[in-house]
């Protein structure tokens, strides 16, 4: 190799690492991704990189000037490393920094559908909308347990000892003379024994009896309502119970009363509202299967109060009136949705519940 030849050689390898030097750091600043990055550094870095490819012609340099350029190409190595660390830190912090900035959520996505929203069980609605018919006339809720003596279910409300209500086939008994009620007209004793009248209260309850069938169900629920004061009659209980018809089923839904016998009460009744089935636009009844062509429906049971429930209670029947109902609120969400087995609103399913 002459001397001059060497000389180029030297000059070419010394020109070739300026150019690299010079130019690394802009090549890395454009890079706008990570992926595009690490390539424009294994351009010079790696295997088939510019630099490797120095080191690898180093053959062509004069060896008394091998040396130096190995340890030029190192430093630059050196170099560029730090240069594209430096180049990675500052592409992170950029992407993060956008990501910072970014709205924390997408405007534009479309909204998730609900995932079912929950809604008021059929009979939890009938016991509100009751419940509330009743509040608004002033009466007010009175609670009781549903374990209770036989004496307030029974024996106070003047229930003969053997009356077939109390057999162990129609009740459920616990220990001690208790049962799980059969009614929710334990209220009543339970509030005139409390309380001095004048009272009314309303109160809705889970009652319990040896029953099943399509019509029937052990565990049901009823609400009972009564009014205690002076000079009481059974107008008021009327006014009462048209007030309710109209308000749940719909102004001018007729009211009878069919006298009827309930030990606690005298005289007692049954009360029949206008089908809700068969109604015609012009107010008469067409007669349906539901109401077995009668045009009326049974709803409830009421009277006025026994006088001698009032003297168990030790409340003075000569000063004191009242009049109590009772009404099963299965039957009431029944007729009022047309459902027509009981069981449907005791299984829970889904299905049959989302229809309300
Ligand atoms: N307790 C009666 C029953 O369970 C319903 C009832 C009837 C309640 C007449 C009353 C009433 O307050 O006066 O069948």
């Amino acid at each position: 190799m002459t001397s001059s030849a060497s000389a180029d050689a030297t000059a070419e390898i010394d020109g070739a690492i300026q150019r690299i030097r010079a130019g690394y750091l802009p090549r890395f600043r454009a890079a706008s991704t990570e992926q595009a990055l690490r390539d424009e550094n294994a351009k010079i870095l790696g295997k088939k990189g510019e630099l490797t490819a120095i080191l690898s012609g180093l053959g062509k340099a004069p060896p008394e000037s091998r040396k130096a350029i190995g340890e030029k190409v190192n430093a630059l190595r050196q170099e560029v490393e730090v240069g594209f660390q430096t180049a990675l830190g500052e592409l992170r912090a950029r992407a993060r920094q956008v990501e910072l900035e970014a709205p924390p959520f997408d405007l534009t996505l479309p909204a998730r559908v609900p995932a079912g929203r929950g809604h008021r069980h059929p009979i939890t609605a009938v016991r509100e909308d009751v419940v509330a018919v009743f509040r608004s006339l002033g009466f007010a809720v009175f609670d009781g347990p549903d374990i209770e003596h036989e004496e307030n279910n029974f024996s106070m409300l003047g229930f003969p000892p053997d009356h077939p209500a109390t057999d162990m086939q129609d009740s459920f008994w616990t220990k001690g003379g208790h049962l799980l009620r059969t009614h929710t007209s334990n209220i009543q004793v339970r509030a005139m024994l409390a309380q001095k009248p004048p009272m009314a209260f309303i109160a809705p309850g889970t009652v319990y009896r040896r029953d099943d069938d399509a019509t029937h169900s052990p565990m049901f629920h009823q609400i009972e309502a009564f009014l205690v004061d002076e000079k009481v009659t059974l107008a008021h209980l009327k006014g009462v119970l048209a007030e309710f018809a109209e308000r749940l089923y719909g102004p001018g839904t007729p009211v009878r009363l069919r006298p009827s016998y309930f030990p606690f009460v005298e005289p007692g009744a049954e009360v029949d509202i206008g089908c809700v089935f068969c109604k015609q636009p012009d107010g008469t009844r067409a007669g349906c299967s539901l109401c077995k062509h009668t045009g009326w429906i049974e709803v409830l049971g009421c009277g006025m109060i026994h006088p001698v429930v009032f003297e168990n209670c030790g409340i003075d029947p000569e000063k004191w009136s009242g009049f109590a109902l009772g009404m099963g609120l299965e039957r009431i969400a029944m007729l009022r949705y047309g459902i027509p087995s009981i069981k449907l609103l005791f299984e829970n399913d889904p299905r049959f519940l989302a229809q309300f």
